[in-house]
């Protein structure tokens, strides 16, 4: 499944934006030009993390409630107290159109470890 979820200027440099993927909440950060997209909720509490603090050298965001900080590269949390990676998704900009994808076969719930 791939959807649209917005034109490349919706998306500036080091800044975090929420977007909606097929009714799944995912943050979407340009580093260095590049795009990624990782789930926006917090595996900790279920905070927002596109409310958090992005670091662009290290390309991780930080879930503002309790500080756990999460890779851009792989969802992977990368200091307590969250212990579960959020979901990834493919990214990309075609014309202007930026469009996030996911494999058929590979479910958000079971990317929510569920
Ligand atoms: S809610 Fe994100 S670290 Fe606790």
């Amino acid at each position: 499944m791939t959807e649209s979820v917005g034109v490349s200027g919706d998306f500036e440099e080091g800044k975090a934006v929420k977007v909606d993927f097929a009714g799944f909440p995912v943050v979407v950060v340009r580093i260095d030009g590049e795009l990624f997209a990782i789930g926006d909720t917090c595996s900790h509490a279920k905070y927002s993390l596109s409310e958090g603090e992005v670091y662009a050298e290290e390309r991780e965001i930080e879930c503002w409630k309790h500080g756990s900080t999460f890779s851009l590269r792989d969802g992977h949390p990368t200091c307590f107290p969250a212990t579960k990676a959020v979901p990834v998704f493919d990214v990309a900009e075609r014309d202007g159109v930026v469009l996030l994808s996911r494999s058929e076969d590979d479910t958000i719930d079971a990317k929510r470890g569920r």
